[in-house]
């Protein structure tokens, strides 16, 4: 996805610049720093969240609302075409939070609207067994507006974000180029169990090439 012809203008000449600058950045601890430098200024543009929100809410082409993404509350903003950084805005109403899982990218995040919870884990298992995986709670974070995070790809950035706030929330994520693995992983802590979970659209095709080899037989 290329800049979209209803993306704000304010959107549209970040995306252009970030896409230029990361593409000269080669190093993951580099890309991390510089988007943490830069997504404190879109994060207190509420202008460019305004115009967002009442595009979703009148129904138009852009953000996308229809195209389903790894978590119900997730909406695709930009997606550099080579592609080595998207950006997503997460709407969690009061107190909402995603369930532990880790990325399969780096990650910058932070508030655009109310103060976003950031619990932390420790993966403290090996990863040999099966389905098992042992979490301690590492640390909590609340984001204040303009503040940010940063996660790290697979057993490094396990964590579950949300919203500390009794108003709707909005968190920003910037991610990096994706590893080759077409799920996240979901962390069950109480019970020591970890899932795969798959986005919607993945989840249909897995089901439809199981269907298929069953026709096939
Ligand atoms: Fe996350």
């Amino acid at each position: 996805m290329s800049v979209h012809p209803k993306m704000p203008d304010e959107l549209v000449c970040i995306c252009k610049r970030w896409s230029q600058i990361l593409a000269k950045l080669k190093e993951q601890k580099e890309r991390i720093e510089y988007i943490q430098n830069e997504l404190p200024a879109l994060l207190h543009n509420s202008g460019v969240f305004v115009e967002l929100l009442s595009n979703i809410v009148k129904g138009g082409r852009y953000p996308d609302i229809r195209q389903p993404q790894m978590f119900d509350d997730e909406i695709l903003l930009y997606l550099n075409t080579q592609p080595i950084f998207s950006i997503r805005m997460f709407i969690y109403e009061p107190l909402a939070y995603t369930p532990i899982h880790d990325h399969n990218s780096w990650g910058v995040i932070g508030s655009a609207l109310g103060k976003i919870g950031v619990v932390k884990y420790v993966r403290v298992d090996d990863g040999s067994v099966e389905d098992y995986a042992r979490l301690h709670q590492a640390e909590r974070v609340t984001l204040a507006l303009g503040e940010t995070d940063v996660a790290l790809p697979l057993d490094q950035g396990i964590h579950q974000t949300g919203n500390a706030d009794g108003h709707a929330g909005i968190m920003v994520s910037v991610y990096g180029r994706l590893i080759r693995r077409v799920y996240i992983q979901q962390f069950d802590m109480e019970n020591n169990k970890v899932y795969r979970r798959y986005s919607p659209r993945v989840k249909k095709k897995l089901l439809a090439a199981e269907a298929l080899s069953v026709f096939k037989e």
